[in-house]
């Protein structure tokens, strides 16, 4: 992969994690459940952790990290406001597991293009810690779905 194709491939991290910051801030605040209130919280502060080791990587590259337009509300042919408030907590999940399964699948192919050992390593810890995001995610709606399923809630 070449310098520029990788550059564009890493704004594109670098856009769609800063939106994942975003987006589960929004959750946190909106959310009235003290756990995942909490949990929410935590992941903000991880995707923030992975903003800023894209913009690091991105600048021993010997470029600025930039924008590249909106990522997370074209996927859901929403706004991106729009998605922060229409909260339910299955669709909370709902766009949680999808979001964060693009993540994965999206690092993993970088990371196959990749050579630089040290960039590698910084995709790898990215792309595992979405992928336990994403398993995070899809145990809490199985379990609420349990839950509707005896009529609990
Ligand atoms: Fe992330
Ligand atoms: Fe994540």
């Amino acid at each position: 992969m070449n310098k520029k194709l990788l550059l564009a491939s890493l704004n594109w991290f670098y856009t769609l994690e800063l939106e994942q910051v975003t987006l589960y801030e929004e959750q946190h605040r909106a959310s009235n459940d003290d756990y995942i209130k909490e949990v929410l919280k935590h992941l903000a502060d991880v995707e923030k952790g992975h903003v800023e080791n894209i913009k690091k990587s991105i600048r021993e590259l010997g470029s600025e990290p930039s924008r590249v337009g909106e990522i997370i509300g074209p996927i859901f042919g929403k706004p991106f406001s729009e998605l922060t408030t229409m909260f339910g907590t299955v669709n909370l999940f709902n766009i949680n597991i999808l979001l964060e399964s693009r993540a994965a699948h999206d690092y993993y192919k970088l990371i196959n293009e990749v050579k630089d050992q040290g960039l590698l390593d910084v995709l790898i810890r990215n792309s595992i810690e979405e992928d336990m995001h994403r398993s995070w995610f899809v145990e809490q709606k199985r379990q609420l779905n349990k839950k509707k399923f005896k009529g609990q809630i």
